[in-house]
């Protein structure tokens, strides 16, 4: 078994949009190893939201090859890839995309359904990822009654109530300020520390993406490697206006 988890081999993504193509991935290889915490930034529009799709398999690449714990999931069709995505991976959404009439819990419960397990199996897993979130006391509430953070972290035990090995996550803090945002990078860092899943997020924020091990960053399509020797240095490349913090 390779170490690496994911590994995105030379792909491109064009769009059409009538007459006119967008090349929004030019040709972008990444390789990202078990247990790994990767932040990927980068401007906007410059093809964070598309690279992450391609290795969550919610699209896929024009040419090129994206290869996810063993599997070349850039060859799957339409519904392989939709049931190999239940259980491989969790995703996470900046505004957390909960569904607003079902409860905290039903909203979690919701990908297990889509699988062959018992009703008291799923309770189990349900109540086991909402209590990992700090959540078991708010099982009964709807979106609309909890907080940013508090709807982030459902969105977070939602996408780990399968038990994926892979988490990407794409802006999960850029609706959250001050504490809330640290209680939701401190939760991805727990994750990655104690449950040795690898994460994968797509951040705007300085203060996100110093909690990564490692940054990779995507400018115009293309990822640009970090001529730095640390993740100080790669950090003060990347946010020069910051004042970076090292991470202890
Ligand atoms: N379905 C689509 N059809 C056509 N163009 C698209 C589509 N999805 C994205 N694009 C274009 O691709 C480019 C990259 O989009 P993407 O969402 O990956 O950027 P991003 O880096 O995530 O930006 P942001 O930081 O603003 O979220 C943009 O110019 C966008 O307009
Ligand atoms: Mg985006």
């Amino acid at each position: 078994m390779s170490d690496a988890i994911v590994t995105v081999d030379n792909c491109t993504k064009t769009y059409s949009r009538g007459a006119e193509r967008v090349e929004v991935l030019k040709g972008v290889s990444l390789q990202i190893l078990r247990g790994e915490f990767v932040a990927l930034i980068g401007p906007s529009g410059s093809g964070k939201t598309t690279l992450l799709n391609l290795i969550a398999g919610l699209d896929q690449p024009t040419t090129g090859r994206v290869i996810v714990a063993e599997r070349d999931i850039s060859r799957m069709d339409e519904s392989q890839l939709a049931r190999w995505r239940t259980t491989a991976i969790g995703f996470v959404f900046q505004f957390y995309h909960l569904i607003p009439v079902l409860t905290a819990y039903e909203n979690v419960e919701l990908p297990l359904l889509l699988l062959n397990m018992t009703a008291k199996r799923r309770r189990e897993q349900v109540l086991t990822v909402l209590h990992l979130v700090g959540l078991q006391h708010r099982l009964t509430h709807r979106p609309g009654q909890l907080s940013g953070g508090e709807q982030q972290r459902v969105g977070i035990a939602r996408a780990l109530v399968t038990d994926p090995a892979l988490v990407v996550a794409d802006e999960p803090t850029g609706d959250l300020d001050g504490r809330k945002k640290e209680e939701i990078l401190d939760l991805l860092e727990n994750l990655q520390r104690g449950l040795n899943k690898t994460i994968l997020m797509v951040t705007h924020d300085h203060v996100a993406a110093a909690r990564a091990h490692r940054l990779t960053r995507i400018s115009d399509g293309l990822l640009l490697e970090e001529r730095a020797d640390t993740k100080e240095e790669a950090l003060a490349l990347a946010f020069p206006d910051a004042k970076i913090r090292g991470n202890d």
